[in-house]
This record gives C-alpha cells, structure tokens and sequence, in this order.
C-alpha cells in the first residue's frame, strides 16, 4: 500500500524506523533484513548518526534505487539544509533522498525552509516535509513556502490519537507519518491492546501498527530484531470498527493539534 505526496511520488505506508539502531552491522543487518522482507521505506535522519550503514544495506541489496524510499532529516541545529543535505548523500553514498525533513521546530518552523526548498531544487531530494510540527507551526510554514511540505512526521499511536494533528495535516494535503507507533516499545504490553489481539491472532505490534495504517498514516516502526522487522511487515490484516473504536479510547492527548506533549528541545 502506498500514499500519495504532493509531489506526485507514492510513498510506501508502511516502513521501517532506524532511530537507536546503532550504525554499523546492526543497523546495515536491520535494513538488510527488512529490504529483504518486502519493505520499501527506510527512515533514517542525520541525528541517528546511521546513514552510513543506512546507505551502505540499500546499495548491496541489490534492488533498483528508485524502488526504494528513502528519507533522511535535517538536524535543525547546524544551518544550512543544503549543505546538510549533501553531506548525508555523502555518508548515504546515493544520488538523492525520496524525503528530506526538517527534524523538529527549533528556532522557530520556517527558518530552515528556503535552504530545504534549495536541497529539492538541486535533486538532492525529491520532497520535503517537516517532523514533530503542531498544526499552528504548519500552519506558519504553509504561509512563507514556495514548494509545500509532502509530509510530518509525528509521535502517533492510539495512546498519542491526535486527530486534530491528523485533520490539519489532511487539510493541508501532507501525509501524517507515525514514529514510534508501539509506544517505543512501552505500548506493547498494554492490556487493551493485548486482548484485542489475541481476539484478532495477532500481536499487539501488528494491532498497533495496523491501527496506524487504518487512520491513512505511514507508520515507521523501529526494531532492529530480524524475526520482529518480519513480524511488524506481516500486517495484511483488518482491524474490525469495535476493536478501532477501543484503541482509539486509549488517547491520552485528547485529540492534541501538538505533535507532542512535551517538547524535549
Ligand atoms: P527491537 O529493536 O529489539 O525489536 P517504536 O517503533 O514505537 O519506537 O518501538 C520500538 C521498540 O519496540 C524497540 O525497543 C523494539 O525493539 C521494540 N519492538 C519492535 N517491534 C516489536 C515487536 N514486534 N514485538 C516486540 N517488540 C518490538
């Protein structure tokens, strides 16, 4: 299944997340294992510091480079996106990113935009989008943008059930992706979400981020467990409207136009 960018590219909706994956053989194996299983989308960020390894399993795998998407992130602390940029291509050892986002608002949501819409302009990416961005910052970026951003990159996950995040997004024609759908792991042993699937045979890993994939987000769980990035690609599944409505009455953040409830930057 894919989703539909401003720019006219499709991005797979589900993905896999390389946040705390060590760079090195971990990371390269996770990829690896994960392209090898049937995903296409890979999300990395200069942050992590793993583009390196990120880069690295995409070209040994041996699959065409425009059958895989690729984001990476500008990590909003040095100033020049463009500069930035190059410089993951670089450690990526590729020609261009499918998505380059800006990692979070610090210093404000529209800075950093003309140096991202120049890395785009120069093929370096092919779209541009932003991360952890509340409704209100999105709002100031869409005012002063040339090229719109594709795409934000959120916390979202039944316990973070930001509809009003979700609806700006819509309304604004980006596509809302979920980090962290499994709560970083805490969501897993939840007791709602443990006997929904057992009801439904699956495990709580598949009824979260199936969940995610039935509100219309990416979702971008991160595991670096070859067995579990297996599990997490087998969610060919539905979710019935009773189970939904369970899960999303696990919101904490009443519906929050935030991205986050605590800002940690
Ligand atoms: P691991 O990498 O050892 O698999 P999130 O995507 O919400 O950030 O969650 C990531 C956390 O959840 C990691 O600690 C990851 O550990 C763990 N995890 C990912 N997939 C599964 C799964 N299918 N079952 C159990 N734990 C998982």
């Amino acid at each position: 299944m894919t989703l539909k960018l401003v720019n006219g590219a499709e991005i797979p909706a589900l993905g896999l997340g390389v946040w705390q994956t060590p760079d090195g053989a971990e990371c390269e194996r996770a990829v690896s294992t994960a392209l090898e299983a049937g995903y296409r989308l890979i999300d990395t960020a200069q942050d992590y510091r793993n583009e390196v390894s990120v880069g690295k399993a995409i070209r040994a795998s041996g699959i065409p480079r425009e059958e895989i998407f690729l984001t990476t992130k500008f990590r909003p602390v040095s100033d020049d996106p463009y500069a930035a940029a190059e410089q993951s291509l670089e450690r990526l050892g590729l020609d261009y990113v499918d998505l380059y986002l800006v990692h979070w608002p610090q210093g404000g949501p529209t800075w950093a935009w003309p140096g991202m819409e120049k890395a785009a302009q120069a093929g370096f990416a092919k779209a541009i989008g932003v991360s952890n961005f509340s409704a209100t910052e999105l709002a100031e970026l869409a005012k002063v943008a040339e090229l719109q951003p594709a795409l934000n990159q959120v916390y979202f996950s039944p316990f973070a059930y930001r509809r009003a995040l979700l609806e700006a997004g819509t309304a604004a024609g980006l596509v809302t992706q979920a980090y962290s759908p499994l709560g970083t792991g805490d969501h897993l042993t939840d007791p709602t979400v443990g006997r929904i699937a057992t009801e439904v045979g699956k495990t709580p890993a598949q009824v979260l981020i199936r969940w995610g994939l039935q509100k219309g987000l990416s979702v971008i769980p991160k595991s670096a467990n070859p067995d579990r990035i297996r599990q997490n690609f087998a969610v060919d599944f539905e979710l019935g409207d009773a189970a939904v409505a369970e899960l999303d009455a696990l919101d904490r953040t009443g519906g929050t136009a935030e991205s986050n409830e605590h800002k940690w930057w």
